[in-house]
């Protein structure tokens, strides 16, 4: 099967990029991005591609390339659908906030409502391809509803889930260590995975182009996130041992990573690992491991993110004790809110709840991060509901200059690794803070020896 039409239902941090790169390497091919999200899509449209709603490195770019010429954004989910030969499903499943499975299970509600419209709607046989995060099992719901419309139309449903990190995301598209496609054994299935093989084939190398049956596609890409998650959560707990025994963790993950059978990667020791992935898709592991009764398993798993909860309430802890035990009425600077440099996503992020920590201690928290907006950071606390709103706005400000967000503060706490941080004029910050002026590195990011020279207390992870 030719496909010349693709749609992708949401236009967020995996539709975009990756509709993106699909466009601009399959010039054949028309690809429509849609979302209900008007704003966001307005912003897509933006004529200054700058503006896109999303922060990749490289992507406005790609954007600008291909947009107007086979990439399209739009709210017209409906047409789309319709036209479309191949239909991605790219929409949030964050862990649900209610019911069964609280705290836990992905909400596959907007899942569902796209599935549901897509019976709908189709008048043409369709390929729909997964790639949201998904629990196992999620094809066979989609494929549930979508085989008994009654309508005739042929659905045929891959797994093709994403495996690009923020941040990076273009260059995780354009060379990718594997695309993985999931499909059914039947013959329809394994037409529908050549479909998909034929759009990625056009920029990588077929060798690394895995197909294999969906349900281990599905469970593939949480089990790469929880194995990723867990060197972080691995190497965090050895961070605490450091501290106590004299040992630099750095120094211990050179000397591990430096093992071939370990690699160097995913060993940087840091406040806690965030974003939309690592925690929800461990505790999607956790709930199919409970439900199969496999409590051993849950529980190994679990651990991952307590280990990490236990990393950030840490880092708070410490900056309080290290303050006098008290940081009441302190202004305490945060450089970086979001959950990684190179990216204005903030879901997550170890920021908004060692921030949350302070808060509860009555600190005046300045922060300063280069790409997040200051709406989104009161989001972010005001969505913990720890306190109210109007008390989130008043004990927390928002600074578009690190100078001004540092003046006057007692301590800094380094919560995203940015690049920038590295270059500022750490003299004139220290000139003008409280002394002592304490900074606490989250990220292991600055000069140790040159802050000590300027005069400042300077305390990293792990060491
Ligand atoms: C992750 C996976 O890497 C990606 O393959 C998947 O598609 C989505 O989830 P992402 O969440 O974008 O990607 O970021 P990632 O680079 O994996 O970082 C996750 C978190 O771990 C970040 O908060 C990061 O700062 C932290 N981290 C990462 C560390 O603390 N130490 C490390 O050594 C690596
Ligand atoms: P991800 O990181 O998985 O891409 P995002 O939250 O960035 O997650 O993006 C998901 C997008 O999906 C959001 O912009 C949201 O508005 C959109 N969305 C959710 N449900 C639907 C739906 N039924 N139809 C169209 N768009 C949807």
């Amino acid at each position: 099967m030719n496909i010349t039409k693709i749609c992708c239902i949401g236009a967020g941090y995996v539709g975009g990029p990756t509709m993106a790169v699909i466009a601009q390497k399959c010039p054949h091919i028309q690809v429509t991005v849609v979302d209900l999200n008007a704003k966001r899509i307005a912003l897509w449209n933006d004529p200054n591609s700058e503006n896109i709603p999303i922060y990749e490195p490289g992507l406005s770019e790609v954007v600008q390339e291909a947009r107007g010429r086979n990439l399209f954004f739009s709210t017209d989910v409906d047409q789309a659908i319709a036209d479309a030969d191949m239909i991605f499903i790219s929409v949030n499943t964050p862990t649900k906030t209610y019911g069964t499975g609280r705290g836990q299970a992905a909400d596959l509600k907007y899942i569902e409502l796209c599935a549901r419209q897509i019976a709908r709607v189709s008048k043409t046989d369709k390929i729909v391809v997964e790639k949201s995060t998904l629990p196992v099992r999620t094809a066979e719901a989609i494929q549930s509803i979508l085989h008994n419309t009654g309508n005739g139309v042929k659905f045929q449903i891959l797994s093709n889930p994403e495996f690009l990190a923020e941040g990076t995301a273009v260059a995780d598209l354009l060379q990718p260590d594997r695309v993985l496609i999931g499909g059914d054994t039947t013959p329809e299935g394994q037409k529908a995975i050549e479909a998909l093989v034929s759009v990625y084939a056009q920029w990588v190398p077929k060798d690394r182009i895995l197909t294999t049956n969906v349900w281990s596609s599905e469970l593939s890409k949480l089990v790469a996130n929880a194995f990723l998650a867990q060197r972080v959560s691995s190497i965090n707990a050895i961070s605490e041992l450091c501290e106590k025994t004299g040992a630099n963790v750095n120094e211990v993950a050179r000397a591990i990573g430096m093992d071939s059978r370990i690699g160097p990667k995913f060993l940087k020791s840091s406040v806690g690992f965030g974003g939309s992935c690592f925690q929800k898709d461990i505790l999607n592991l956790v709930y199919i491991a409970k439900s199969y009764g496999l409590q051993e398993v849950a529980d190994y798993w679990e651990q991952v993110i307590l280990m990490n909860d236990h990393q950030k309430r840490r880092f708070s802890k410490n900056i309080v004790s290290t303050l006098y035990n008290t940081v009441a009425d302190k202004k305490i600077a945060f450089l970086g809110w979001a959950f990684k440099k190179d990216t204005n996503d903030t879901r997550e992020s170890a920021a908004i709840y060692v921030a949350n920590d302070l808060l509860f201690e009555q600190a005046q928290l300045a922060v300063y991060d280069p790409k997040v907006s200051h709406e989104q950071m009161l989001s972010d606390l005001n969505y913990l509901q720890s306190r109210s709103d109007a008390e989130n706005e008043r004990m927390v400000t928002a600074y578009d200059n690190p100078y001004a967000a540092c003046e006057g503060a007692h301590a800094i706490a380094v919560l995203t690794e940015w690049d920038e941080f590295r270059s500022y004029d750490w003299q004139q910050i220290y000139d003008k803070m409280n002394k002592p002026a304490f900074v606490f590195d989250g990220r292991n990011l600055l000069d140790k020896k040159a802050l000590e020279t300027i005069g400042f207390k300077y305390q990293a992870i792990g060491s």
